[in-house]
């Protein structure tokens, strides 16, 4: 039979409890998952893109059912390289709906084979998003909670050089 191969795409700056529950539920659905950081020049990111494949690479341990991976471009035409014809996305509020939907249908215009597959994080981390993570810790909020202890210290320290710097 045919390997069922899915992406988990993402910008996974950083990777938080959210995305975690997510890739969980997923990983018994496929034989093959790929978490896949997105390269993107234009978008500010406070780690890089190794930095942030690597974490993800320090929580997963990778097997050949679940890989971590970076990827420029197209996601269709990264999906082509690895094989996949799904694309995991959460979605945790009405508001995550109309930008999903558009860039499912965007991706099925792509490659009419590519499916997208909906999935609802644990209902007690619906709100929780990298930018708020981001800007609530900025400010010295205690989300600490919301991330594996990894990740949570080396936000701290990212965050910490960055206020030294300014
Ligand atoms: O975590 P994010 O930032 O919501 O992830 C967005 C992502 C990476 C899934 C999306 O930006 C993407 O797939 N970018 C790759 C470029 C692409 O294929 N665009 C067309 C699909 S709309």
């Amino acid at each position: 039979m045919k390997k069922r191969i899915a992406v988990y795409p993402g910008s996974f700056d950083p990777i938080h409890h959210g995305h975690l529950d997510l890739i969980q539920r997923s990983r018994p659905l496929f034989d093959e998952l790929h978490v896949a950081v997105l390269e993107n020049e234009g978008k500010k990111s406070l780690f890089t893109v190794a930095e942030r494949v690597e974490m993800i690479r320090e929580l997963l341990c990778e097997h050949e059912d679940c890989q971590v991976d970076s990827f420029s471009g197209l996601l269709v035409d990264f999906m082509d390289e690895v094989g996949a014809k799904a694309v995991v996305r959460g979605l945790r509020a009405v508001s995550d709906f109309e930008v999903e939907f558009q860039m499912a249908l965007m991706n099925r215009k792509l490659n009419p084979k590519v499916e997208t597959v909906f999935m609802m994080p644990k209902a007690d981390l619906t709100y929780v998003s990298s930018r708020l993570i981001k800007e609530v810790c900025g400010l010295g909020g205690d989300l600490s909670s919301l991330l594996p202890d990894i990740i949570w210290k080396k936000l701290q320290a990212r965050l910490d050089t960055r206020s030294s710097d300014e």
